[in-house]
């Protein structure tokens, strides 16, 4: 996830195009550039860091004089943060600049292609291939060439873009990737969210996917692929600025429970190239692969409870035995490390102390590492082996969510991959795991959009004193997750447990009214959640079932049922979590917490 923004006026462009990104930074926030054309060609200004590196850099953008630009704060996908990786990228012959947000997935076929056109890329990054191809098709017509481009690439874009030879205009098209239009007086804009041009302008247009905008000082005029014009409706924008910058929706939390389907699907469709899995650079070979007897699996928090539910995953796929292990105790505990054992670290921000302790100790054993990691360029990543990043974009709300549900959808691609080498699957179970895997964005789609089920039984309990999570296998991992999401923001004491378990002591808090939450998603362990229902119930409390549709048996005994849609058991536990996190959510709500800065927390915990 990237902020783009791109100005055409009378006014100095720089200017704007700093104070935008600056409203954009949540986007990301590891390296930032403009393009500004000054009269003869594109002066390309930028610099790893935070924006204020770029802009004390560029004097607050006095330095790159001109009426036309493009801005970019980037968050890397490929290619670690660098001055040569950020954006604005631009083509062989310094013609076209583009500022880019999102993965262009077939960058690779397309950079050869253009290598063996004579084009020298300088960058690591997926949009360089966009700026070269730009140039190899503009043939005196932006439109056109923008056009040709956007039949090649493949995955997602917000592309802003300018031209040298023709720089009274700045063009725009976006695909699954957000883009806004912003319409002023001898002026116009771009930018990938609201908040960047709102001290200038509140009448925007939104893009739909392929839509192509060309902008001139008095004129916007919007493009099909067809070349022909659509009428657009301009949108008045009235919110405050506070609420724009989270996308209309009060929390970060709330938007970031939202933003899950395009996470996942970011994650998961750019490693399913013709029906097989290819996982990016990893260096593992089959033959390594088969060589492992044990994977241990450490991470903190939320990354650890993914790694429970990767523990039955991989056993379940591929057959090899695993522990998982809270790094802080990992690291003190001697594990029998050796070089039959992979380590797998789960981490969202790349930088928890006790993850990354734990990382290292294994590398000084001599221990083949792998990481699961969202920030590119984090020192997990850097000091793993091999990293598999999820393409969550940045998470701002503390309590994770989806950064979670695309860690686990990592973990079924890995799990499926090294099945796959390892011929402990059929090809036809890999051909249908991988259908389901891809299927997984749009149900958890179905779930948000009735979300106000969620919100009704929320306000059923948000005054609750206690909550107990109780689950088996899988859904015991799930309620581990459930249990930590609602404590940590709504600070209602809450536990979970296998629910086998309950019996051995923690069933003697149950009494009258106290919420048990019973997940019950494995049919072959629907019976006994049934029976450890009736348990608490007896005890006086009050159930809410989770189970999948065609169990409507749960309502026989809970007293509250949510369903979520039907999948291959092992990755239910990617639907299952979703009415957790918006039960959570509007509990938390209810009770006025601050919820994307919940008390005593940190997003990114650095200290042992
Ligand atoms: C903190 C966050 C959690 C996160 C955990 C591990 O506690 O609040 O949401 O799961 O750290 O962080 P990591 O960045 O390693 O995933």
């Amino acid at each position: 996830m990237c902020g783009i923004v791109g100005y055409i006026g009378e006014d100095q462009a720089a200017p704007f195009l700093l104070n935008g990104l600056e409203k954009l930074e949540y986007r990301g926030y590891d390296s930032a550039g403009v393009a500004v054309y000054n009269g003869t060609s594109l002066q390309v200004a930028k610099a790893k860091g935070r924006l204020k590196v770029l802009s004390e850099m560029i004097n607050g953008g006095r330095d790159v004089p001109g009426t036309v630009g493009i801005g970019h704060t980037r968050w890397a996908t490929h290619g670690k943060p660098s001055d040569i990786n950020s954006h604005p990228q631009v083509s062989d012959s310094g013609k076209f600049a583009v500022v880019h947000n999102g993965i262009i997935e077939n960058y690779l076929a397309l950079k050869d292609l253009m290598v063996k056109k004579g084009k020298v890329f300088v960058s690591e990054t997926d949009t360089e291939v966009v700026a070269q191809l730009l140039e190899y098709y503009y043939k005196g017509d932006i439109l056109e060439a923008v056009i040709k481009v956007i039949h090649k690439v493949e995955g997602s874009y917000a592309l802003g873009i300018i031209c040298a030879d023709d720089p009274d205009q700045v063009v725009a098209v976006r695909k699954d990737s957000p883009l806004i239009v912003g319409l002023g007086k001898g002026e116009n804009f771009i930018a990938s969210d609201i908040p960047a041009i709102l001290n200038k302008t509140r009448d925007i247009y939104r893009l739909n996917d392929n839509e192509i905008a060309v902008l001139k000082r008095d004129s916007v005029l919007v493009y099909n692929t067809d070349k022909e014009i659509v009428t657009k409706e301009p949108v008045h924008i009235d919110w405050d600025v506070s609420a724009a910058e989270k996308g209309g929706y009060q929390h970060f939390m709330a938007k970031e429970i939202m933003e899950q389907p395009k996470a996942v699907r970011d994650t998961i469709s750019p490693r399913i190239q013709d029906g097989k899995i290819v996982l990016d650079k990893i260096t593992l070979t089959a033959e390594q692969i088969k060589r492992f007897k044990k994977i241990y699996i450490v991470a903190c928090g939320s990354a650890y409870h993914v790694g429970m539910i990767a523990k039955y995953v991989f056993e379940k796929f591929a057959r090899i035995p695993v522990e998982v292990d809270v790094a802080s105790e990992f690291r003190y505990r001697q594990p029998i490390m050796d070089d039959k054992v992979l380590v797998l670290v789960i981490s969202q921000s790349g930088e928890t102390a006790d993850t990354l302790a734990a990382l290292r100790e294994a590398k000084n054993l001599g221990v083949r590492t792998l990481s699961i990691v969202n920030v590119v360029g984090s020192s997990i990543a850097n000091d793993s082996d091999d990293v598999i990043y999820t393409w969550a974009g940045p998470e701002i709300a503390v309590a994770t969510t989806k950064a979670y549900s695309t860690q686990l959808a990592v973990v079924y691609l890995l799990a499926i991959y090294f099945a796959d080498k390892l011929g402990t699957i059929t090809a036809e179970e890999y051909s249908s795991y991988i259908s389901q895997l891809q299927s997984l964005p749009d149900k958890i789609s179905e779930i948000l959009a009735n979300k106000e089920q969620i919100q009704y039984l929320a306000s059923q309990f948000f005054n609750a004193k206690d909550v107990f999570f109780i689950g088996r296998n899988l859904d015991y991992a799930m309620s581990l997750e459930g249990s930590l999401k609602l404590k940590e923001i709504s600070y209602i004491h809450s536990e979970a447990y296998a629910a086998g378990e309950l019996k051995h002591g923690t069933i003697s808090l149950v009494e009258d009214g106290t919420l048990v939450i019973a997940l019950a998603t494995q049919d072959a362990l629907f019976d006994k959640m049934i029976s450890n229902m009736k348990e608490v119930k007896a005890r006086g409390a009050v159930v809410l079932g989770l189970t999948t549709k065609q169990n409507k048996k749960i309502e026989q005994v809970a007293d509250y049922a949510l369903y979520v849609p039907e999948l291959c058991e092992m990755m239910l536990p990617s639907l299952a979590v979703v009415p957790l996190q918006l039960f959570a959510y509007y509990v938390a709500s209810m009770k006025g917490c601050d919820i994307d800065k919940p008390r005593n927390l940190a997003k990114s915990v650095t200290v042992e």
